[in-house]
């Protein structure tokens, strides 16, 4: 089968490469010429572990190919995925502009019929809005070539991006026909061989269900983390409560790590932009509402913490171990890091960060307001405070003497609760985790 992907990010560029390792002919598409030059020479414009072999391994195979002209490929192919960004507005609503842009070059481009998935994060009722900019396109040029919609929403984390694509928990697809189902189910087949879990719905409940899995996802850290605040003031431990709470089956222990926030191209927005939607229709979420709120404050806490301990922060240098939203991926769209950084910037501190992959894409986006460093060691030296920030492995178990060797001050801030707390004490360091 010949498919195309259109947007070639985090989702689109897995998407593209998994369905091609499969034996699937895959042509991706993107707007961006910079990046389909790149890709053509099998240069990866993004960091996410096994993709690179897996990209070039498609290419040389013949099966993936990039092109950043969607007219050339709307009439060679079955089906075309959209898998562009979605942003959000200064409302908080999804940027639709791009995915209905794709839809417009469906509509004015094809020939023969073609079945348009929607695998972009997309308020519910877009797909009406996806078939309407087709169905206009086609009028003005006086056709009438059918074709169906799809919405197919992706799960997959980053990081981890791969393997959940691959073995999906489930594949989510709302569809209108008989074809289209048909279709789909050719598709994935092969990803579900042993245990086919895909579950076809209306496209109203497909769009839902994306939402809906990443506010509660999201429920459970700001949950966790308003705990957390809790135990410090009671004297409980929420590392503890977490082991106690989350071995009950019915709860189940994932997504209930305390932190200091959650962040990524997707949490943020989409609880945003679920809480539009409902606002939309008068109905507001007042739990979502509460849950994004918490976060917010959560990820000013190791700022507070910083602060409560120093009083002032002028002139203060700052090590920062981790840049990137979560380990594993470049990405730093909405990290917590982000938001500490200009905290820090703010009181007067110089700071000092180091994250095995996102350094270069913070420069770019901070340029030289902060400096980086080689090393977890490097970034501590001369240090007041170290505040842990993305749990890397590469920051689970340093050699303390040599990190407390370097700091000025051994003040550790661990924002994601790495370490043990006596064990650092014992070494001579002043620690602080989340609600501990
Ligand atoms: N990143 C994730 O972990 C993740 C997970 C699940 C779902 N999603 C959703 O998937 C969608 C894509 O996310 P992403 O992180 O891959 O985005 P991204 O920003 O990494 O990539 C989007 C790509 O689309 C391209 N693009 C924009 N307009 C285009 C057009 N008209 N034609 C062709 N290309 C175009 C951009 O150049 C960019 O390369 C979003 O809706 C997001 O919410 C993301």
């Amino acid at each position: 089968m010949k498919i195309a992907i259109v947007g070639t990010g985090y989702v689109g560029l897995v998407t593209g490469a998994c369905f091609a390792e499969m034996g699937t002919d895959v042509s991706c598409v993107d707007i961006d010429e910079f990046k389909v030059e790149r890709l053509r020479r099998s240069e990866l414009p993004i960091y996410e572990p096994g993709l690179d072999e897996m990209v070039s391994r498609n290419v040389e195979a013949g099966r993936l190919h990039f092109t950043t002209d969607i007219r050339d490929v709307v009439n060679k192919v079955d089906v075309l995925f959209c898998a562009v960004g979605t942003p959000p507005e200064e409302d908080g609503s999804a940027d639709l502009s791009h995915v209905l842009s794709v839809a417009r070059s469906v509509g004015k481009y094809m020939e023969r019929y073609i079945l348009l998935v929607t695998k972009s994060t997309v308020p519910v009722g877009t797909s009406l809005h996806i078939k309407a900019a087709i169905a206009e396109e086609q009028a003005t040029r006086k056709v009438k070539i059918p074709f169906d919609i799809a919405s197919n929403p992706e799960f997959l984390k980053e990081g981890a991006a791969i393997k959940d694509f691959m073995s999906p928990d489930r594949v989510v697809v709302g569809i209108e026909s008989d074809r289209a189902k048909e279709l789909m189910s050719k598709l994935y087949r092969p990803f579900l061989l042993n245990n086919f879990r895909v579950l076809y719905m209306d496209v109203a409940s497909a769009e839902m269900t994306k939402y809906a899995a990443n506010a509660m996802l999201a429920t459970r850290i700001s949950f966790m983390n308003d705990i957390a605040n809790l135990c410090e003031r009671v004297g409980a431990d929420v590392n503890m409560v977490r082991t106690g709470m989350g071995s009950d089956i019915r709860i189940g222990s994932r997504f209930l790590y305390a932190g200091c926030g959650y962040g990524g191209s997707c949490f943020p927005k989409d609880v945003k932009a679920l809480i539009k939607t409902a606002s939309d229709y008068n109905y507001p979420l007042r739990i979502l509402e509460a849950v994004e709120a918490v976060n917010e404050d959560q990820k000013q806490l190791l700022f507070s913490k910083l602060m409560e301990y120093y009083g002032e922060l002028s002139g203060k240098c700052i090590a920062l171990w981790g840049l990137a939203f979560k380990p594993e991926t470049d990405d730093i769209r909405e990290a917590p890091s982000l938001t500490l950084i200009t905290k820090l910037l703010e009181a007067g501190c110089k700071i000092k960060a180091y994250d095995p992959v996102a350094i270069s894409e913070t420069a770019h986006k901070l340029g030289g307001a902060i400096s980086y460093a080689d090393d977890i060691y490097s970034a501590v030296e001369g240090a007041d405070a170290l505040l842990v920030v993305t749990e890397w492995k590469v920051f689970r178990m340093p050699t303390w003497p040599d990190v407390k060797k370097q700091m000025r001050h051994p003040l550790i801030l661990d924002g994601r609760n790495l370490y043990d707390k006596k064990e650092m004490e014992d070494i001579g360091f002043i620690y602080r985790g989340i609600g501990r």
